[in-house]
């Protein structure tokens, strides 16, 4: 089969969940990988076997490569998938894909460049999403008539002090919404559709004076007449599973983790244990998946096929994201 050429941009935390897929890929070769922090680029290098750069432009200017993975903070992944992009390079970037409006603007025009882009929505291919999914395709649950989310996990004052860039409003763009719970939101959007509206606010609860960013969020967002509830904090006492509830005509359908409980209206209940279908890569409680995700970025490309995950495919989400922080910011709802 033929391989694609990638290279890997920021080797820290994520980057290596990215290295480990990547080699386990009968579609991919890692050839080289960047970080401003010479060593860690290094210590990548020495392990997958491919060449170190301290920065993109450093590894473009010497290296022919297919795909790029962006796994840099956040405001840097719309300027460096245009850069990558205006050389024919195809990107795969962490989410979230922009960070303000006129970031997704220029993240948005890529969709008219020749190349293919991804995004890091990993949880859509969880089992118990696809699960869901499968089930609601059949009819039998009728249609979704509203929705509930709850992501309640532990980031404490060390997780932000001793990263060098979260935490701050400039180098994070947004807290446990932008980062944290953005999957969560995205699988109300990859069930539920383009939200309407989103009244939201943002609070920072437990670690004021070390954040800028927010640590929790909540928000009633309107998806066409079909109320969804959102609550997000990283001040809770541990990484509690995230729980999904969505209200159908015929049952409701409860997902935490890979759990699933269908309780039908005449009173049956079944239930769904999926964890053992979860791939080895990454952590249960944000989603395993990054495995089938790459895997499948890699093979829409080879196989010239429509990604689940490309610009078109995430607009719903990254638009909500903003609006809610524009909600949030404004005091008021904002309609989409
Ligand atoms: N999909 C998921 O479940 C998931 C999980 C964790 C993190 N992420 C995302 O991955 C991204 C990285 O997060 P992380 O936790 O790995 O952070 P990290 O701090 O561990 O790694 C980021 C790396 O980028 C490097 N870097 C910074 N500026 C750079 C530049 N200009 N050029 C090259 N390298 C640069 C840093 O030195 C660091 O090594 C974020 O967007 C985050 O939201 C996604």
């Amino acid at each position: 089969m033929k391989k694609l050429r990638a290279a890997i941009i920021g080797c820290g935390g994520i980057a290596q969940t990215h290295a480990q897929v990547l080699s386990a890929q009968e579609t991919a070769d890692l050839v080289a990988c960047a970080d401003i922090r010479p060593e860690r680029a290094q210590a990548m290098a020495k392990t997958y076997g491919c060449r170190a750069y301290d920065s993109l432009e450093a590894l473009l200017a010497q290296e022919s490569i297919d795909v790029v993975h962006l796994c840099t903070p956040h405001p840097l992944h719309t300027p460096m998938a245009k850069l990558a992009a205006a050389r024919g390079i195809h990107v795969f970037t962490e989410k979230p894909p922009a960070v303000n409006e006129s970031q997704w603007a220029e993240f948005r025009s890529l969709a008219a460049e020749n190349v293919r882009v991804g995004v890091c929505f990993q949880n859509r291919y969880n089992p118990g999403t696809e699960f869901l999914k499968s089930l609601l395709a059949t009819g039998r649950p009728g249609k979704i008539t509203g929705a509930r989310a709850f992501v309640t996990w532990r980031r404490d004052a060390a997780y932000y002090t001793e990263s060098g860039w979260r935490g701050s409003l400039t180098t994070e763009g947004g807290g446990v919404l932008m980062n944290q719970s953005i999957h969560t939101l995205d699988l109300l959007c990859w069930f539920l559709g383009a939200a309407s509206g989103v009244d939201a606010s943002l609070s920072n609860h437990h670690l004021k004076g070390v954040i800028e960013v927010e640590d929790t969020f909540e928000a009633l967002v309107d998806f066409g007449g079909r109320p969804a509830v959102f609550f997000a904090t990283t001040a809770h006492g541990a990484d509690s599973p995230v729980l999904v509830e969505l209200l159908c005509e015929n049952c409701t359908l409860r997902m935490e983790e890979q759990e699933i409980t269908v309780r039908w209206k005449d009173g049956s209940v079944e239930h769904h244990r999926l964890a053992d279908k979860l791939s080895p890569t990454g952590k249960a409680y944000w989603g395993a998946s990054h495995g089938l995700c790459i895997g499948d970025f890699y093979r829409c490309v080879l196989e010239d096929r429509p990604f689940r995950n490309d610009i078109p495919g995430v607009s719903d989400t990254v638009e909500l994201l903003l609006a809610a922080y524009r909600s949030a910011r404004e005091g008021k709802e904002i309609r989409l």
